[in-house]
């Protein structure tokens, strides 16, 4: 019996090209599909979960919403990587700054993903695990980010449980985002950890980059206009790294 459709995704393996990018929204996967593929095919909508496979300069490249949080690209990514033989996660998403060294508008390359949350307590081991990104990706990435001449800083994000804290009422520099900062994490996230160790599990790759839309030391944030050119940015960063992998 093979592992697929699964309650999550209905389609097959062949569906699937070897690389897919996930933005957290959905419709935001429709939108990449329509703006940057060509000879696009919709491959799932269980739960307006848009899913697609198209086409980026000859190679088939595919494009799927992860929801926002670990439990949800946590399913997502998991049933890609095992029963869609997915080779190559890549999420394209929006982090909100800690660094000061980070500005509004930048690319975040997540190199290491931090986390506030229990999923890696599924593996059972015995110690602490270190979710990175795959050096196949990260490489290549961090390489065109430089031909690109992008402002874009490579480090450790956070991949937090939380977005609405409850941090108020200790004294600022007690403050979750201030402690995080302290340790050199560039940005806040909520999804890149579990991707990061569900491909490890898998034996597969996985790289998260960011857009930086607002900044939760400083309190800067994006307009519209400003958010589209960095996503434009990101988009054909992570695309040209679809390229460049097997
Ligand atoms: N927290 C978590 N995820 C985010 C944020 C944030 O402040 N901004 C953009 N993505």
């Amino acid at each position: 019996m093979p592992n697929y459709p699964t309650p999550h995704i209905k389609a097959t393996p062949q569906d699937f090209a070897k690389t897919v990018l996930m933005p957290g929204d959905p419709l935001r996967a429709k939108f990449i599909a329509e703006n940057f593929l060509e000879n696009v095919t919709q491959v799932n909508s269980v739960r307006n979960m848009l899913g697609f496979t198209g086409i980026y300069k000859g190679k088939p490249v595919s494009v799927m919403g992860s929801g926002m949080g670990m439990p949800s690209i946590g399913i997502y990514s998991y049933e890609l990587y095992n029963f869609f033989d997915v080779e190559n996660i890549i999420r394209v998403g929006t982090a909100g700054g800690l660094s000061e060294k980070v500005k509004i508008r930048d690319v975040v390359i997540g190199m290491g993903a931090c986390t506030n949350s229990n999923f890696v307590k599924q593996f059972h081991l015995p110690g602490d695990f270190a979710p990175t990104a795959s050096w196949e990706l990260l490489e290549p990435c961090a390489s065109l980010a430089k031909e690109m001449k992008l402002s874009c800083k490579i480090g450790n994000v956070l991949s937090s449980d939380v977005f609405y804290g409850d941090d108020e009422a200790l004294p600022p520099e007690l403050r979750s985002n201030a402690l995080w900062a302290k340790m050199g994490v560039l940005a806040v996230e909520m999804e890149s950890a579990a991707l990061y160790m569900n491909a490890a599990r898998a034996g597969k790759k996985a790289l998260g980059i960011f857009t930086v839309s607002d900044h939760l030391i400083t309190g800067e944030s994006t307009t519209a206009e400003e958010r589209q050119n960095s996503f434009t940015d990101m988009m054909q960063l992570a695309l040209e790294t679809a390229l460049a992998v097997e």
